[in-house]
């Protein structure tokens, strides 16, 4: 099997690790990532879904435990710029992330600092602005647009750095529906473009765009799988007070109903497709 882009073992972490009795944010997190994944990490707010995120480009250091990124153990300093240059990261809120006054400075001010050349570093901020689809603003002021395309310049600045991995810390939740399916089809394009995808979600529709999965509770991995294998444990997610998509709530109320209606169904189309199948074998159709 392919070595893991990221590796995390048995990873425990406490923001304070000095005090005789610490609090640990992480618990014995074991997790690989594999290139050309799309993760998805959902969990309630303070499950530790960012304190492991930060894990992931060496922001924080294992209490416990160790985190390989391509081989390279987070711990050791002289591997941090290596690391930050292969996992980028978005955060959730834009306007906390834009350094510049023009947009294309913006998002040449991370490559830059690498020390790309000019010609690759102007080659660069045409690109990552073309797969967000914002190069008609690239001489606009950030802080005129809307929190959507300020989302997809950080974006860019992020992806500017060619990392392999883009984290993405609840990078849609500030953004209305409009703004969200923005953000998504630029992380859709980028993972279809061979990027590695981490993002942290808390709307559970989000989720169902990866092919993974990880459910976080307490500082701790408590299910993951595919989102139909996560979302199916209906039961096990309300305990948990997490939420499962809507078409899967409903599709489940339908199953509780009516044995026969699949349980399993994440999608409208989904949805829609097994309605349609079970009227037209009603003959109910005109
Ligand atoms: N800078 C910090 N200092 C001390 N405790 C923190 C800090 N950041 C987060 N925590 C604590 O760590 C736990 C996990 O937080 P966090 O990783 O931010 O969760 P999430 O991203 O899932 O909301 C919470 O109990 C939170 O209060
Ligand atoms: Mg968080």
């Amino acid at each position: 099997m392919t070595e893991p882009v990221i590796r995390v073992e048995g990873v425990g972490f406490s923001y304070s690790s000095d005090v005789p009795s610490p609090v640990f944010a992480l618990k014995d997190i074991n997790l690989e990532i594999y290139a050309g994944e799309y993760l998805v990490i959902v969990g309630h707010n303070g499950s530790g879904k960012s304190t492991l995120a930060k894990h992931f480009n060496a922001l924080l250091s294992p209490t416990q435990g160790d985190i390989w990124v391509t081989g390279m153990n987070t711990r050791d300093g002289n591997n941090t710029l290596a690391i930050r240059s292969t996992v980028g990261m978005v955060f959730q809120i834009p306007d906390n992330q834009i350094v510049a006054t023009v947009v294309e400075e913006d998002v040449a001010f991370g490559p830059a600092n690498l020390g790309v050349s000019e010609q690759e570093l102007r080659e660069r901020v045409e690109w990552a602005l073309g797969v967000v689809d914002m190069l008609a603003f690239r001489e606009r002021a950030p802080h005129l647009l809307s929190a959507g395309q300020k989302q997809r310049v950080a974006i860019a600045g992020a992806m500017a750095m060619k990392p392999q991995v883009l984290i993405l810390d609840e990078s849609t939740s500030m953004l209305d529906p409009t703004g969200r399916e923005e953000v998504l089809s630029a992380m859709r394009y980028l993972n279809q473009e061979g990027t590695t995808i981490v993002a942290i979600t808390h709307f559970m529709h989000e989720a169902v765009e990866g092919d993974r999965v990880v459910v976080m509770e307490e500082g701790q991995i408590v299910s993951a799988g595919s989102p139909r294998e996560v979302f199916c444990q209906v039961e096990k997610l309300r305990e948990m007070h997490l939420g499962v998509p809507q078409v899967t709530e409903l599709a489940y109320a339908l199953h509780q109903r009516d044995a026969t209606f699949p349980a399993d169904l994440l999608t409208v189309e989904e949805l829609e497709n097994e309605v349609l199948r079970r009227v037209s074998l009603k003959g109910v159709v005109a």
